[in-house]
């Protein structure tokens, strides 16, 4: 791309598209992450070039030559957002100004060149406009748009690529856990850290993901759905979970999450429910949350809810802590009122059926 920050898109539909009637029966029940619409976005990069080559196409494998940078240095950042039927009929997404946002924070932090906010949000409105009729319909139903970039360039050379392929896929999704909204179960890991200070723990780049695999693993050992992390210099704070950040609720109607510092992914959800709850005249605090504190404060009574927030689990309750000195529940385990209330608020705006007082949505008509 010359000039200024626009880029045009060549539209090649997809000459096979699934049938309607596979589609529809893979959208009765697509699982998170599992179905994908027929097409997808590629725009290259190559310095002194700048990006080019924009395209919407059908869905297809990447051809890649076994040298390329990212399979050996890992050199790849992601971004994640939905897109929502709105009550009205239009086709929305939910903050994807916060997402081009990230995802160009991400690219500094790998040492990657920054794709354009207005490239980011026109692909992103160009897939879903092809791939409209991959929309779910249903109450959690959503489609879940996946950004990513790598880098390409056949060289094994330890520096910065080249050369770059930024894509986009979609995705037809329910909830993210398969018991749907109900509480879910987290493992404090002894074993395993995510970020240190300096490191990469802000980025959203696939090697934060890969490095919290054995711990999830873990979690998983011990019966929890998802791993929490604690701070890597001392091992005494709460950072976030292994793909969604976490928020306390105390006896006073307060909120507290942990504050960003370069270890936490900047989560937008995070940001969204903490403008939501100070609307609502709540004292929101960022403060460092020891793990004796959750534990003390949970036996006390004072800590009343704990949740879990993210694009992929909007807001999913905490119900029990395990860790290797044993575990403890939150309150009765179930639901909390403000947890869900703030659920209830924020997919209210994103499904447009409250009005949207912080240019949040997005309308694709
Ligand atoms: N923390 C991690 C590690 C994540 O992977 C995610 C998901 O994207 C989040 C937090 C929540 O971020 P967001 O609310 O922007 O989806
Ligand atoms: C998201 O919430 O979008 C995430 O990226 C979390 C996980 C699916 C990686």
């Amino acid at each position: 791309m010359s000039g200024g920050d626009k880029l045009d898109f060549e539209i090649r539909p997809n000459p096979q598209p699934v049938p309607a009637a596979d589609r529809a029966a893979l959208l009765a029940n697509p699982g998170f992450g599992r179905v994908f619409t027929d097409h997808m976005v590629t725009i290259r990069y190559a310095e002194g070039k700048g990006w080019y080559d924009a395209r919407v196409e059908a869905r297809a494998p990447i051809p890649m030559d076994p040298a390329s940078a990212v399979l050996h240095y890992a050199q790849e950042i992601f971004e994640g957002l939905k897109a929502y039927h709105a009550t009205d009929g239009a086709v929305t997404m939910f903050r994807p100004d916060a997402n081009a946002a990230r995802f160009a924070e991400s690219a500094r932090r790998m040492a990657m060149p920054a794709l354009p906010e207005q490239a980011f949000l026109d692909s992103l409105r160009h897939l879903i406009e092809i791939d409209r009729a991959w929309l779910p319909t249903t109450a959690e139903g959503s489609l879940y748009l996946r950004p990513f970039m790598y880098a390409s360039e056949v060289f094994l050379g330890v520096r910065p690529a080249n050369e770059y392929l930024y894509l986009v896929i979609a995705s037809p999704v329910e909830s993210y856990f398969s018991g749907g909204v109900q509480p879910v179960n987290v493992w404090v890991s002894p074993t395993y850290t995510r970020a240190a200070p300096g490191g990469t723990g802000a980025a959203k780049c696939g090697g934060n993901y890969a490095a919290s695999l054995a711990a999830q693993a873990e979690a998983i050992e011990h019966g929890c759905d998802q791993v929490v992390f604690l701070d890597a210099v001392q091992r005494r704070y709460v950072d976030e979970l292994g793909g969604m950040n976490i928020f306390y609720v105390y006896d006073d109607g307060s909120l507290v999450t942990p504050p960003l510092g370069g270890t936490i992914l900047p989560g937008i959800t995070r940001e969204s429910v903490m403008t939501l709850a100070r609307q609502a005249g709540r004292t929101v605090l960022e403060r460092p949350v020891s793990f004796d504190e959750w534990r003390t404060d949970a036996a006390s009574g004072r800590l009343r809810e704990v949740f879990a927030c993210g694009t992929a689990a909007v807001i999913t309750p905490i119900g029990q802590v395990r860790s290797p000195d044993g575990e403890f529940t939150i309150a009765d385990g179930a639901p909390g009122e403000v947890t869900m209330g703030l659920r209830q608020n924020l997919v209210d705006i994103q499904r447009g059926r409250v009005a949207d007082a912080h240019g949040w949505i997005h309308r694709i008509g």
